[in-house]
């Protein structure tokens, strides 16, 4: 039999097999290498560049000097996950704005999955359309409109029992401005999401403030999340597993009861003035939906506004000037009336720089939320691939001298007189609500919330530090990875103001 036709056949087949071969290979090779990758700091096998996060004071602040040397778009490596750190305005232009499509979702993770009741919720979701749906209920039925309005009411309502308790008080009294101002927001929330106060209540033990920092301390991660085949082991292990149902159980058990409790008094028969929030969302989510929207609110919503309400009270008070020129404002906008009302705030131009520039220095968030890559896409001219997860580093773009020339580390409220700013505006200055699609939906009421508030205790009192401490000697150390406190309460004396502006 004559075999060189299969020969033939057998040599064309071969040759043309490795051409292809070589070609797949050739092209993979030159794709990898013009793949541009952000430069990254050393690391070292397996932990990556954990050891150089956790060595520092904080988080922020180590991150954002390994960024002066790295550039605003850095690599970092976790364990197993890949990490964009941000640190500039225009890197965060780039990620929240032009690249908002491909970089929107939220990275998924153990504490996320089980405080959300497997990602229900508007924080932590997906950018989905469940995510788009949940977003519409929270800001139709919490953040505009009647409810909006019923907030204001009720704040105008504690904030004025809040200054008159103070009234009463004999002169001296010292104040703890940080616990005082959670529980008046505190209350506030409750009053307008669940119908009624929960202060000085417990559940197992804990108040509502202990319950829900508990989740928040639980959201900062695990080890499974960063390491997938030890991590597990090694959160069972340190407890941490039994901590996060300890604290999943906690804040599921006061959610549950508030629902139960709306049940049983059927909102049917309550005016509209008489219902809140959750009265709403019964008619149209699930139970689970609920709670989930609940713990966003309950994490999100009161801390942050309390928290930008103390670092603005310290800085008023640590200067003379600013409190004075501030108190001359809203007094002469006020007029003789007993107290601020909402109306009154449009005219105080000055307030609001002072809030402004208290959001730029101390946002209560260093980070934002964090995003993870869906598709392809180039920030700063860098590849970045899905599955790479994003941090923006909040606390460093507030300070950076590259885009806040003047005394970037100062509080200067005078610097946005001629800086027309809008905080979800184009260029990401700061960026202390975020910013695209996954922005901060209660910016405007948060806002509103701290500059009410101001006013109010500006207005009837000049504030001391007590003891032999100058207001100017104000200790401002800050605390905190995620959520930026003081590290010591506010404690102030307020004398009532005998009314000669
Ligand atoms: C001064 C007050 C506040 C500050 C500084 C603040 C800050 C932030 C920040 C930094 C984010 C992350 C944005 C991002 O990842 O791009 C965020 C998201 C969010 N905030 Fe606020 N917030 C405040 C008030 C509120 C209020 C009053 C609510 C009302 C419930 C709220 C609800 C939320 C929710 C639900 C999200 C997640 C949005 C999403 O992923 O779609 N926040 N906030």
């Amino acid at each position: 039999m004559d075999s060189s036709p299969l020969w033939f056949l057998l040599t064309v087949t071969a040759l043309t097999l490795s051409c292809i071969y070589i070609y797949t290979i050739r092209r993979k090779s030159s794709a990898m290498a013009a793949r541009k990758l952000p430069p990254s700091p050393p690391g070292l096998p397996i932990i990556g560049n954990m050891h150089q996060v956790l060595a520092g004071e904080s988080i922020y602040k180590t991150l954002w000097n390994l960024s002066q040397k790295y550039g605003p778009a850095m690599l970092l490596h976790f364990g197993s996950q890949q990490i964009l750190l941000i640190s500039s305005s225009e890197m965060a232009n780039q990620v929240l704005k032009t690249n908002d499509h491909e970089l929107s979702t939220r990275p998924q993770s153990k504490a996320a999955k089980r405080m959300t009741y497997n990602y229900l919720d508007v924080s932590f979701s997906p950018s989905d359309d469940h995510w788009r749906d949940m977003r519409k209920v929270l800001v139709s039925e919490l953040l505009i409109g009647k409810r909006n309005k019923m907030f204001k009411n009720k704040l105008e309502i504690e904030m004025d029992g809040f200054v008159r308790s103070l009234l009463s008080q004999p002169s001296g009294t010292i104040v703890n401005l940080d616990d005082a101002l959670y529980s008046l927001l505190e209350d506030v929330t409750c009053l307008v999401a669940f119908g009624k106060s929960h202060r000085g209540k417990t559940f197992n033990g804990k108040n509502l403030k202990e319950i829900f920092n508990e989740t928040i301390v639980m959201l900062g991660g695990s080890l499974a999340d960063f390491f997938p085949i030890v991590g597990p082991i090694l959160d069972e292990l340190r407890g941490w597993n039994r901590r996060l149902e300890k604290s999943f159980s906690d804040a599921d058990g006061f959610l549950q009861m508030l629902i139960d409790e709306h049940f049983e008094h059927n909102a049917t028969n309550k005016t509209d003035d008489e219902k809140c929030f959750v009265d709403d969302c019964i008619s149209r989510l699930t139970n689970d939906e609920i709670k989930a929207v609940l713990m966003n609110v309950l994490n999100g919503a009161i801390d942050t506004s309390s928290t930008t309400a103390v670092w603005a009270m310290s800085e008023i008070v640590k200067s003379p000037r600013i409190m004075e020129k501030l108190q001359k404002e809203i007094r002469s906008c006020v007029g003789t009336k007993s107290k601020v009302h909402e109306s009154d705030i449009a005219k105080m131009a000055y307030l609001k720089m002072v809030v402004k520039e208290t959001l730029r220095l101390h946002g209560p968030a260093s980070f934002l939320i964090g995003r993870e890559c869906v598709s392809h896409c180039k920030v700063g001219g860098y590849d970045v691939y899905p599955g790479t997860k994003i941090m923006i580093n909040v606390w460093g773009i507030g300070r950076d001298s590259r885009t806040w020339k003047e005394r970037p580390n100062e509080f200067w409220p005078e610097r946005f007189e001629n800086f027309k700013f809008d905080f979800l505006g184009k260029h990401c200055e700061m960026i202390p609500f975020g910013g695209g699609r996954r922005a901060c939906p209660g910016y405007n009421s948060g806002i509103a919330t701290v500059e009410f508030i101001l006013a109010n205790l500006l207005y009837v009192f000049d504030w001391e530090v007590p003891g032999a401490v100058k207001n100017q000697d104000l200790d401002m150390e800050e605390y905190g990875s995620w959520h930026i406190d003081r590290k010591t309460p506010l404690c102030l004396v307020p004398k009532e103001h005998q009314g000669k502006d």
